[in-house]
């Protein structure tokens, strides 16, 4: 990736200011799951996942080397990082720092377009966003295949948010440091097949349990976890067959299989995870009645309440209606498939 990282001639006290790098990243919606890691400190995953990378909600990070500063500065929505969020961070910066052979502080500010901790993926286009601005403002000059790896060392979910439109997030195989160098995403053509989703946001508040947490507990206690990680493998085989053939039913049937099975997973763990909330169920239930009235919509979830909706662009609108209606009081956003992360040029700042 290139770097672009210009200095600005005069800051308020006469000295060079650096403006450091920043990058824009989307999120991106998981056809099929990612859940469960076999190396939580490299952040390997058991199991390969498919996403359609999205054009709305984005995320936007700065960040700026600060040399003089006692330590880094983590700036999330305009107030201090703290707790959780802060350690990930800095733990990411220090991973960066050590590629780069340079120790300085940073400043990192970064701003969601979508609430943080609702299962909208923000750690996906945060960690993306944070990669690719992170690498650059380090001066390290990582190709997109690095970037993904590197990305996926913040969270899984965002190796696949470094690509646009559809991209594989492979597992990697061997021991931990094999996979290390295996597991990174990489784009998967589909050039026919251009559909809409439609998100329901149901609940926008932080969630109760973090999807890291949720995971362990599921690899950990839950009966299902190996099945579901088995039945996912064969869904990736048809799910590649299926978007090549550009089949909404196909791609959908699958997708929301693959969803629902990985709720199973959750709600088998002791004690159980359940994100699905009264409201979720009111939605799944009206996707089904669409599908009983002729109109092609599959259903899927991440770790929260809301639910995404696969459908034909021009069936978008009827079903963002039907979607408001099963659930008074969400709000509804219809979303393509959108553009991989990208580094803002100095106009553009
Ligand atoms: C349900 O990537 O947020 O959205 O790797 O621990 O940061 P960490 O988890 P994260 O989990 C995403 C899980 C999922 C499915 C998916 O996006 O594949």
């Amino acid at each position: 990736m290139a770097i672009d990282h210009q200095m600005t001639p005069a800051g308020p006290a006469g000295q060079v200011l650096d403006p450091g790098a920043t990058a824009v990243a989307h999120p991106n919606i998981a056809l099929i799951k990612y859940w469960g890691k076999r190396d939580e400190q490299l952040m390997i995953p058991y199991v390969d996942s498919l996403s359609m990378t999205l054009d709305v909600f984005p995320t936007t990070t700065t960040v700026r080397l600060s040399p003089e500063a006692p330590a880094d500065s983590v700036t999330l929505d305009g107030s201090p990082a703290e707790g959780e969020q802060r350690r990930r961070v800095v733990a990411f910066l220090d991973l960066v720092r050590e590629l780069a052979g340079r120790t300085e502080p940073a400043e990192v500010d970064t701003r969601n377009a979508v609430p943080t901790g609702a299962g909208l993926a923000s750690s996906a286009s945060g960690f993306a966003a944070l990669a690719l601005a992170g690498a650059a403002a380090y001066g390290l000059d990582l190709d997109p295949t690095a970037l993904s790896r590197l990305a996926r060392r913040g969270s899984v979910s965002a190796a696949r948010s470094i690509f646009g439109d559809f991209a594989i997030c492979h597992a990697g195989r061997g021991t931990s440091e094999d996979a290390d160098l295996d597991s990174y995403a990489e784009p998967v053509p589909v050039p026919d097949f251009d559909p809409a989703l439609v998100i329901a946001l149901v609940d926008a508040g932080p969630k109760a349990v973090s999807s890291r947490a949720a995971m362990r507990r599921t690899v950990e206690t839950s009966p299902l976890y190996r099945s579901w990680a088995t039945s996912s493998a064969a869904d990736l085989t048809e799910m590649r067959v299926a978007l090549r053939r550009g089949d909404l039913d196909a791609v959908g049937e699958i997708a929301e299989r693959n969803a629902l099975g990985m709720h199973a997973t959750m709600l088998a763990a002791r004690p159980a995870v359940r994100y699905l909330s009264p409201a979720t169920v009111a939605v799944l239930d009206r996707v089904g009645w669409l599908r009983a009235n002729g109109v092609p919509a599959y259903a899927t979830m991440d770790a929260g309440p809301n639910v995404k909706v696969l459908c034909h662009r021009t069936d978008a609108a009827r079903v963002a209606e039907a979607l408001r209606d099963a659930a008074p009081g969400c709000s509804v956003v219809t979303a393509r498939r959108g553009p991989g992360a990208r580094l803002r040029t100095g106009a553009e700042r």
